[in-house]
């Protein structure tokens, strides 16, 4: 076990009571993860269910958790270790050393579940489970209103606004992910591999305690920096690259999600400075605007009309800046969102159907929802100059007239710049940005010459 485990859990009592408070009229049954089989006798690494370790950070595979609203009792139940697995796996705990560690009242061998379930239905009529979890209780369960979606529903609600004691982790995180980029920046040199980069700065989220990622590093030079998702992380680093390194740890399920894109060589060109300078303004700007009651798609048009100026200034795009924004054009250079909720999944739930709100866009963007305090969003806006859309038949004939095709390939060398920074909402003032690393063109530059 995480040594880690052993630290405050009251946190998630109080998501439990709220969560007994939004279903209170019936059993909430909810199931963790169970290892996944790899090949034969072995599994893939165990990552614990968000919900799961929402209410109560148990990072242990087979478990569940019954509360029982009315009666104000919540139970954890365990899988029943013998020796094999002992021996195998080492120690796990029994219950009386998981109600320590976890801070459930009652902790109960998983086996004893469908005799425990049969009491504690007396009185209600609904049961709050997923549906693979009614299947397997189904006996015990009979009679019982199934509801999986309420269940869904009000955890995805409760989890979109940051409790102190998840702010707490989801700071830990950040803290690590922000020492491990400062390392990298120091550490790159050209004729590097990108993984070795990448070993960098998994190595040191390790160092501080902090095993599990919060998704797969991405360390992208020179043109592989188009590929938002670029994963191979197997190029060498030229010198005159840019290497974009987007890499998170998790801290107890927590994530922190963190972009910099800095010159392998340690200085900036000229060209690298005008795209890196526009992202960066972007950025800055949509961070001093984000406050709660602004919708994200209005700090995503922001952002988009930021980028249309300077594609303007690179004399890229030509025409009305919210023209660029409407039509598209923009769009070929800054394909993704500026942003996603951020919690214990990395792309975290969008806070439930009460916050939902129409896509005043086109195209897809993650989530679209009036900030509110307590609220962790991440602003990532990104310049990229990808032939996949600068090449395709139709962007050309839709954008001739917007866009300056012939002069765009001339960046196709470039490859693309993203600037993320993960940031709290808060009901006064500005947003709290959580990400202590260098950005600034003069603050990189020294980062990676120390
Ligand atoms: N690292 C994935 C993202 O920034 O959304
Ligand atoms: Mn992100
Ligand atoms: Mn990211």
């Amino acid at each position: 076990m995480n040594p880690d485990q052993k630290k405050s859990t009251s946190h998630y009592l109080a998501h439990r009571r709220a969560l007994a408070r939004r279903l209170p009229d019936g059993l909430i049954l909810l199931s963790g993860g169970e290892s996944v089989a790899r090949n034969a006798d072995t599994d893939y690494e165990f990552r614990q269910q968000s919900n799961f370790l929402y209410l109560c950070g148990v990072d242990e595979p087979g478990c569940v958790l019954l509360i029982d609203p009315r009666r104000g009792r919540q139970t954890l139940f365990m899988p029943r270790i013998d020796n094999e697995h002992r021996v195998w796996l080492g120690h796990v705990p029994g219950p009386a050393e998981a109600r320590r560690l976890y801070g459930v009242e009652r902790v109960a061998y998983a086996d004893t579940l469908p005799k425990e379930l049969r009491l504690a239905r007396r009185g209600y009529r609904n049961i709050y489970a997923d549906k693979a979890t009614v299947k397997i209780h189904r006996q015990a369960l009979q009679g019982l209103r199934a509801a999986p979606s309420a269940l869904d529903e009000a955890l995805c609600e409760l989890r979109a606004c940051k409790t102190p004691g998840e702010l707490a982790l989801i700071e830990r995180a950040s803290a690590a992910t922000a020492h491990a980029h400062r390392a990298v920046m120091r550490a790159a040199r050209p004729g590097q591999f990108e993984y070795a980069a990448q070993a960098i700065f998994e190595a040191e989220c390790r160092k501080a305690g902090l095993p599990l990622l919060a998704f797969p590093t991405i360390a992208a030079s020179g043109t592989n920096a188009a590929v938002l998702h670029y994963h191979r992380n197997d190029a060498r680093m030229r010198a005159g690259d840019l290497l974009l390194l987007d890499a998170g740890a998790e801290c107890r399920g927590y994530a922190a999600d963190i972009t910099r894109t800095f010159p392998v060589s340690g200085v900036f060109t000229t060209r690298q400075k005008e795209v890196y300078s526009i992202v960066l303004q972007a950025q800055n700007e949509c961070i001093a605007l984000a406050r709660p009651g602004l919708r994200s798609s209005d700090l995503h048009r922001h952002s988009m009309r930021v980028m249309a100026e300077g594609l303007k200034s690179l004399r890229i795009l030509r025409g009305d800046t919210d023209g660029l924004v409407e039509n598209g054009a923009v769009r070929l250079f800054y394909p993704h969102g500026l942003s996603h909720m951020m919690g214990l999944d990395v792309h975290d739930t969008p806070g439930g159907r009460k916050r939902k709100l129409r896509n005043p866009f086109k195209f897809t963007v993650r989530f679209v929802a009036k900030l509110e305090p307590g609220f962790v969003i991440t602003v990532e806006p990104g310049l990229y100059f990808i032939g996949a859309l600068l090449h395709d038949a139709a962007n050309r004939r839709k954008h001739r007239t917007s866009v300056d095709f012939g002069r765009a390939e001339r960046f196709l060398d470039f490859g693309g710049v993203r600037i993320e920074d993960d940031i709290l909402i808060t009901a006064r003032g500005p947003a709290r940005n959580l990400t202590d690393v260098p950005k600034e063109i003069h603050d990189v530059e020294e980062a990676c010459r120390r």
